[in-house]
């Protein structure tokens, strides 16, 4: 069971005019990858560089972003130089905006990517994979508990390998668990992120990853990117501030409260190492 569209909706739905606010430019709300000198708009862009690259994509090539969110990762794919930029994602805002975008070669389903098969849409099997931060959603406290939290990982990889053909890559990114806190502050502020901004949902551990992404896709490189998501967030949580008044008055105190809550917590997770991201190419084995 993967978070419903009901839950996607309340940590995507707000209003694409809130996460506009103090997200980047094109609304990537994913971590980006800094370098020296770089703004939230370049590191982000940094960001899809790297799993452009690593999906191996050029311009013969059809991409797949599975969990595309509003379009970010989308439009740099279809801008650097692809044959088809689609994607799919759960929230109906996000795909009201991929489509407000109208963006060239960019296509967009708004529907679970378990019931996704290329030929039902019509669609050529794909050429390269992008997926960031989207297994987050998939397996849920309750199932971790239960232990099938790297069977539900690995149906999804089996799933994604079905969109592709022999030898194609995959560009992946995902949030991890790495370890819990000590104090029943902190552990309460991550338990408030988890239920009230991303229900259903649940950080994988890095292990759980490269287990599951065996049989059917090889790991070429990993790479952990904890530092740059702390400062990643410490940008959205700068940035939703110098708006305050603003949010107040529209959205109401809560949804502020509540934004500054989870932010706030994601700074100090990824700084107490809490929480980690990974970044991965993927080679499907045949
Ligand atoms: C954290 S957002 C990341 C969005 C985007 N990849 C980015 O980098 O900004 C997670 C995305 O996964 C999508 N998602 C979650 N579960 C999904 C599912 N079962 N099928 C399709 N999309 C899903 C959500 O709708 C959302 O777009």
């Amino acid at each position: 069971m993967t978070s419903t569209k009901d839950q996607i909706e309340v940590s995507y739905d707000v209003s694409n005019e809130f996460f506009r606010l103090w997200l980047d430019e094109r609304m990537h709300y994913t971590c980006a990858v800094w370098r020296d000198g770089d703004t939230l708009e370049t590191a982000q862009e940094n960001k899809s560089r790297i799993l452009y690259d690593f999906a191996e994509v050029d311009k013969t090539k059809r991409v797949l972003d599975i969990g595309c969110g509003w379009g970010a990762n989308l439009e740099y794919v279809a801008k650097r130089g692809a044959k088809a930029a689609h994607g799919v994602t759960l929230s109906t805002a996000q795909h009201e905006e991929i489509m407000a975008r109208k963006l060239q070669g960019v296509k967009v389903w708004c529907m679970d990517y378990a019931n996704f098969a290329p030929k039902e849409q019509g669609e050529e099997l794909y050429d390269a994979l992008i997926s960031i931060e989207m297994i987050d959603h998939l397996c849920s406290p309750a199932q971790a508990q239960q232990g099938l939290a790297v069977q539900i990982y690995r149906a999804y990889f089996e799933k994604c390998a079905t969109f592709v053909k022999p030898g194609d890559c995959f560009g992946f990114q995902a949030i991890l668990r790495n370890r819990m806190p000590r104090n029943r502050k902190d552990l309460e502020d991550l338990r408030f992120t988890a239920d009230v901004i991303f229900p259903g949902g649940l950080n994988p551990r890095l292990e759980e990853l490269v287990t599951a992404v065996s049989p059917r896709w090889e790991i070429v490189e990993l790479h952990t990117r904890r530092e740059h998501y702390g400062k990643t967030t410490a940008e959205w949580l700068r940035r939703m501030k110098l708006h305050e008044k603003d949010i107040r008055a529209t959205y109401g105190d809560q949804v502020f409260d509540d934004y500054d809550r989870y932010l706030s917590t994601c700074v100090r997770a990824f700084d107490a190492h809490w929480s980690s991201d990974v970044q991965m190419k993927l080679k499907r084995i045949d």
